[in-house]
């Protein structure tokens, strides 16, 4: 057995051995999807934009086109793809443990698309519009742009209570987390027995906190990531590959213990 394999063995009898698991997740989950990271998606024609004008209040009220039609090319990329190995060995694990919690920093659907009963979505969802004045949810647009190279200016869907513009449901630079949803994270966090934190730089606060607060609680710390993050100096495991390969690995050599 190389140095490897007792790693994952070890992480292996402690994920068997949890009682409740909570899975933090992050743009690196969706990366063998292909789906670009929030950076990675200012790319060609929206190289010339600032993520000020593409992802804040502000931007959308000085151009509601061009933000709602970048969002609905990120959707037609979400839509377009499929979820990987990792996001369904998380589905399977959820039966496999006596609790878990799903935490996701994503505004993808592909953990409900693999299976994932809930996620709880911190930085919102693509597919989650509500009304830019009233804030009452609203319809996603039938119709699709069909320009996945793209992009361009598309006046967002009207309000059907107030008529005001209809913004994505996800949460922009400058403004706060839904509140429910990250209180019921970090409690989840400061409960569990194992957080397994995946494809996240662990950067971006309050979300970075989330598996500091699961550490300080007493929680075991797994982190699936190929590259170093800030999380590597707490994380009592540091599982270095890729999110499709380290955690259908972890899955199924948990299963095969029980
Ligand atoms: N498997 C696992 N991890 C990967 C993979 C992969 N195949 N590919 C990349 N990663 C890792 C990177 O090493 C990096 O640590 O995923 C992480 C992605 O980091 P970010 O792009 O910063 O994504 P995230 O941590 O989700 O960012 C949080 O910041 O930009 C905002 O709102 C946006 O929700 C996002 C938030």
């Amino acid at each position: 057995m190389n140095d490897d394999d007792e790693l994952l063995q070890a992480v292996v009898a402690m994920v068997r051995r949890a009682r409740h698991v909570v899975v933090f997740t992050g743009a690196g989950v969706s990366a063998e999807s292909g789906i670009a990271t929030f950076r990675d998606a200012l790319t060609g024609l929206w190289e010339r934009f600032d993520v000020a004008e593409l992802a804040s209040a502000e931007g959308f009220a000085a151009d509601p086109g061009l933000v709602w039609g970048w969002y609905e090319w990120r959707r037609m990329s979400v839509m377009r793809a499929l979820p990987n190995a990792a996001h369904r060995a998380i589905a399977a694990l959820a039966s496999r443990v006596p609790k878990l919690t799903l935490v996701t920093q994503n505004v993808d659907d592909l953990h409900e698309r693999a299976g994932s009963e809930r996620a709880l979505h911190l930085h919102g969802s693509l597919f989650a519009p509500r009304c830019f004045d009233c804030g009452r949810p609203a319809s996603l647009p039938s119709d699709v742009p069909d320009e996945p190279d793209g992009g361009r200016r598309i006046a967002p869907p009207r309000c059907d209570s107030c008529g005001g513009p209809v913004r994505p449901g996800v949460v922009w630079f400058g403004e706060m987390l839904p509140e429910g949803v990250l209180q019921q994270a970090f409690d989840a966090a400061r409960s569990c027995d194992v957080l397994v934190s995946i494809g996240t730089s662990s950067l971006v606060f309050p979300t970075a906190q989330i598996p500091v607060d699961a550490h300080r609680a007493g929680a075991k710390v797994i982190q699936i990531n190929p590259n170093a993050t800030d999380l590597d100096a707490i994380a009592d495991f540091n599982l270095r590959g890729t999110a499709a390969m380290m955690v259908p690995a972890l899955v199924r050599a948990a299963h095969r213990c029980t």
